[in-house]
Formats: C-alpha cells, sequence, structure tokens
C-alpha cells in the first residue's frame, strides 16, 4: 500500500478527496491529517481494530492512549460520562483549539482507543480540514499525531510520508501546521484540573479561564521516581541520531561555551550541529548552525522545533549543542519536549 496524497488548503478545501476520506475512515481505514498543533494519524475511535491499526502504524505500546477528536460540541456527551462545570467553561473559551481534555469514559468508547484506561481524552480541532474528515469520518476520530513512535511530531506532511507512507491509505498535505507543539492536556478526572502536558495554552491562561489549575508534577521534573500521568509522556521520546545537549546560562555565557565545546568537538574530528536563533546565528562562526526561529517571536521557536531535530538526522554530525528557550509565554512548553529529545542532558554556561 501506497498513500495517496490529497494536497489542500483550509481556504481551498477539496470536497473530493475529504469524502474519500471520510469513506476511508467509516471503514476502518487510517487517513493523516493536519491539525493546527501537528498532523494526527486517524482512525475511527469507536472501531477497536481502527485503534488497533494505528497501534501497529506507528510502532506505538498499545497502553499508550489516543485522543479522540470531535468536531461538534454535541458529540462530547456520547463518549464521556460526565462534563463537569469548570471544563464546559474551558470548551466554550478554548474549543475548536489546541487543547485536550481528559473525561471519565463511556461504554461504547473501546478499551482499545483508551489504552485500557477508564478515562478518555477528547479534543476539537480548530483546523477546517481536520473539523471536515472528522464530520465525514461520523463525528469520533482517534489520532495521535502522526509520526513513528519515538521521531519527532509531524508539522508537515513530508514528515509523515517520511514515516508512515507505507501504512496508511492516505495522507491529506495541508501545509505547515500553524502551533508546531501538541496540545496542552487538561485532566478533569482529578479535583483540581490537572495539565498532564504543557502546549500552546498555558497554566495561567487556563487559570484566568477556570481558577487554580495544577501542573503534573511528573512532567518537568528529573526525578525517575516522579512518574507523568500521561503514558505518552513517560515514555523515552525522540532522541536525534546524534547526542543532543540543552546548554543554560546567560546569553552571552551560552554562545561561548557552545563555541568552545564546538571548537573541542571539531578537533577530536566529530561533526557538531548548533540550535540558535536568529539573534544569535551570526555569533556561531563553528559547525552546522540550524536557527529554530526567532527569541522576539516565540511562536517561531515552537513551530520549528520539530522540523529542526529531523532535520540533524540527515547531516553528518555527532554532537549537537542548543541553546535553552525559556520564552515567556510557551517557554515550559518547548523545553518539556526539547529537553526529553536531550534525555535532560544539561550543560551549564
Ligand atoms: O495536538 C495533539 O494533541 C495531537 C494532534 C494530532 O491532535 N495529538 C497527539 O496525540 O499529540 P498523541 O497520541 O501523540 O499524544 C496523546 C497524549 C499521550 O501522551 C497519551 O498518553 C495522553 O495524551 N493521553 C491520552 N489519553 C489519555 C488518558 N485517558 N489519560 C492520560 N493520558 C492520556
Ligand atoms: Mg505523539
Amino acid at each position: 500500500m501506497k498513500a495517496e496524497i490529497a494536497v489542500m488548503t483550509e481556504e481551498k478545501l477539496d470536497e473530493n478527496a475529504l469524502d474519500k476520506a471520510g469513506q476511508i475512515l467509516q471503514q476502518g481505514g487510517l487517513v493523516a491529517f493536519p491539525t493546527e498543533t501537528v498532523y494526527g494519524l486517524g482512525g475511527d475511535a469507536l472501531d477497536p481494530a481502527a485503534s488497533k491499526k494505528i497501534y501497529a502504524a506507528k510502532g506505538r505500546p498499545s497502553d499508550n492512549p489516543l485522543i479522540i477528536h470531535i468536531a461538534d460540541m454535541g458529540h462530547l456527551q456520547k463518549i464521556v460520562k460526565r462534563v463537569p462545570e469548570k471544563a464546559k467553561i474551558l470548551a466554550a473559551r478554548c474549543w475548536p483549539g489546541p487543547l485536550t481534555m481528559i473525561f471519565e469514559k463511556s461504554d461504547c468508547v473501546p478499551y482499545e482507543t483508551t489504552g485500557g484506561l477508564e478515562s478518555v481524552a477528547v479534543r476539537m480541532p480548530v483546523n477546517r480540514i481536520a473539523q471536515e474528515v472528522i464530520r465525514r469520518a461520523g463525528g469520533y476520530v482517534a489520532a495521535p499525531s502522526a509520526n513513528t513512535s519515538g521521531r519527532p511530531s509531524p508539522t508537515m506532511a513530508r514528515h509523515v510520508i517520511d514515516d508512515l507512507s507505507d501504512k496508511v491509505e492516505m495522507i491529506i498535505d495541508g501545509g505547515m501546521t500553524d502551533i508546531g507543539l501538541e496540545s496542552t492536556i487538561v485532566d478533569f478526572t482529578e479535583e483540581i484540573p490537572t495539565i498532564l502536558r504543557p502546549g500552546y495554552l498555558n497554566q495561567q491562561m487556563l487559570e484566568e479561564v477556570i481558577g487554580e489549575v495544577r501542573l503534573d508534577p511528573g512532567i518537568l521534573s528529573t526525578d525517575s521516581n516522579l512518574r507523568p500521568k500521561a503514558p505518552g509522556m513517560r515514555y523515552k521520546h525522540y532522541a536525534p541520531r546524534a547526542d543532543l545537549a540543552v546548554v543554560e546560562g546567560s546569553m552571552e555565557n551560552v554562545v561561548e561555551t557552545i563555541n568552545t565545546l564546538a571548537r573541542n568537538r571539531l578537533d577530536e574530528g566529530a561533526g557538531v550541529g548548533i540550535i540558535c536563533t536568529d539573534e544569535t546565528f551570526s555569533r556561531y562562526p563553528l559547525g552546522k548552525i540550524k536557527s529554530i526561529g526567532a527569541r522576539s517571536n516565540e511562536e517561531s521557536i515552537a513551530m520549528h522545533l520539530y522540523q529542526v531535530l529531523r532535520a540533524f538526522d540527515e547531516e553528518e554530525v555527532d554532537y549537537i549543542y542548543s541553546e535553552s528557550f525559556d520564552t515567556p509565554r510557551m517557554g515550559q512548553a518547548i523545553m518539556n519536549r526539547l529537553l526529553k529529545a536531550a534525555g535532560h542532558e544539561i550543560i551549564e554556561a
């Protein structure tokens, strides 16, 4: 099987291709499609066989639950037992958008989709292509990120094609995703709503809408005794082929330290890559330098992170040194992903 590629934009939808995507999904097949966060690998969420196919295509452990994507608020009640008042308020403000909420699941949601859990994760994406795919599939599409398990999430169709083209029936190319990091996950089965995965929407933004929100202590800690609650946050994530380390400290010290490390490695005969920003790009004379975006525009950093990590696998580098990106609003989400990719290897400058 070689996936059919359909190219479209949110402004100019290809109705025929969308109809076909809907049919494939209704018949138990798989379709990859863009959302505003990252590309998703979709299957009918209420069909246990389709969920099994998703796990097989990604090579994902079957105890790592999938997110069910819906396109209409009226569809929520069928798949959950109850929706707490605060979740309703948050949905009214943030859906459709880069927010996933976890509830107690109803009986019609198969355990294959929830990785055996009694809870279910639900998200309503804002991307129009995603919405149309979901509607035509019958309303409930299970979709993890459309990457091979362990690789960075795909932010463009090229990444999906590289990982999955012989494992799905159709890939919809809707261009580069807007945000580039996976959705914020908020768990409403806890007494106090708890962030299990940081994303574009941060703790402060959520608290402004619904009051106290906790952060799962397992996600930012390097203490292996504190396990993240979301199974997917426990797995060792994509580490690039090269050895990646994150350098922290004042900007001046970081630039100087990275240049010293690069020089030493090059003297040893190794290849060196550097992940920096537009502001510092010209200050690195050695190695393969990739700017991830501008510090003055943190959205650009989030948008390019996975793309840059993937791109270094095509380069002859043995070591990658990255600046740290603790930006004001999305810094927690960006650093959460970057530190996982680096296996928490931090160098203090
Ligand atoms: O932005 C996104 O959320 C993307 C796009 C495609 O929508 N999807 C995505 O799915 O990132 P995935 O499967 O790569 O990540 C889902 C995360 C995993 O860490 C999983 O363990 C967690 O959500 N999760 C799903 N259901 C859960 C549940 N019932 N309880 C706890 N964690 C859950
Ligand atoms: Mg994923």
